[in-house]
């Protein structure tokens, strides 16, 4: 399976990777994740990266291209689950290169929707641990405050998720990605799935969805 998690902030891309990942063994290449590390050791992409992050714009296309394309080939042998890759029509044109050079082809988009009130609700109450492992103060919240259930780790908040920058996420969503839903409709690959639902919900859902294309 080779696959790609398409959809707003917030919509639950990063919960359905970590569900998806272990149903299917797949490489989860999560791009946030990726440039927030950067970010952490401040290697020169993080510090790049950094500015444009903190104000919820993209970072440019070049500096992230070469970084996924790169995990593609080290990692993606046996398939892939990108999140948050691609975002522009450029990244989605450099993907398509990329699989045509390596002879492989993409199993699906799969698009988790959810409109921006939703949004804005779970990007404010969201939580997570340097593992990952994600939380919301209201409809998903940790056995004990601030600790995750699953390691102990401390909980916290991401610095993008403050409402101004949440806002504007959402409008960058809207000019640069959201044209990728027909660039994927126009080719076959597109799956829609609502982010509304329940988190297991949307999970048989893709899983069904799956089953199908295999
Ligand atoms: P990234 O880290 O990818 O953030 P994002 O796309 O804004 O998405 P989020 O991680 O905020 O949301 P999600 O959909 O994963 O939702 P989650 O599962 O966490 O990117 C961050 C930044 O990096 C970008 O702004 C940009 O600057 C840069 N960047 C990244 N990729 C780039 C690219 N390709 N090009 C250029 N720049 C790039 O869920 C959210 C909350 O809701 C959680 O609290 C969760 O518990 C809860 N929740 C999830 N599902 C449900 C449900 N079904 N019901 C109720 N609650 C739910
Ligand atoms: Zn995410
Ligand atoms: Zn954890």
């Amino acid at each position: 399976l080779n696959l790609i998690l398409l959809g707003p902030p917030g919509a639950g891309k990063g919960t359905q990777a970590a569900r998806l990942r272990e149903d299917f063994g797949l490489a989860y290449i999560g791009t946030g994740d990726l440039l927030r590390e950067h970010k952490e050791s401040k290697t020169e992409l993080g510090q790049r990266a950094q500015e444009y992050m903190d104000n919820g714009d993209l970072v440019p296309d070049d500096l992230v291209i070469s970084m996924i394309i790169d995990k593609i080939e080290e990692e993606g042998e046996d398939g892939f689950l990108l999140d948050g890759f691609p975002r522009t029509v450029g990244q989605a044109d450099a993907l398509t290169e990329e699989l045509e050079k390596l002879g492989r082809r993409l199993t699906a988009a799969l698009l988790v929707d959810a409109p921006d009130e939703v949004v804005l609700q779970r990007l404010s109450g969201r939580r997570q641990c340097s593992n990952g492992h994600l939380y919301h103060v209201e409809f998903d919240p940790p056995k004990h405050e601030d600790v995750c259930d699953q390691d102990g780790k401390p909980l916290f908040r991401r610095k993008d998720d403050e409402p101004d920058t949440i806002r504007k996420r959402l409008a960058t969503y809207h000019k640069q990605t959201e044209p990728l839903r027909d660039y994927y409709e126009e080719r076959g690959y597109l799956r829609r799935f609502d982010g509304t639902r329940d988190k297991t919900e949307v999970h048989d859902h893709i899983r069904a969805t799956l089953a199908t294309l295999r």
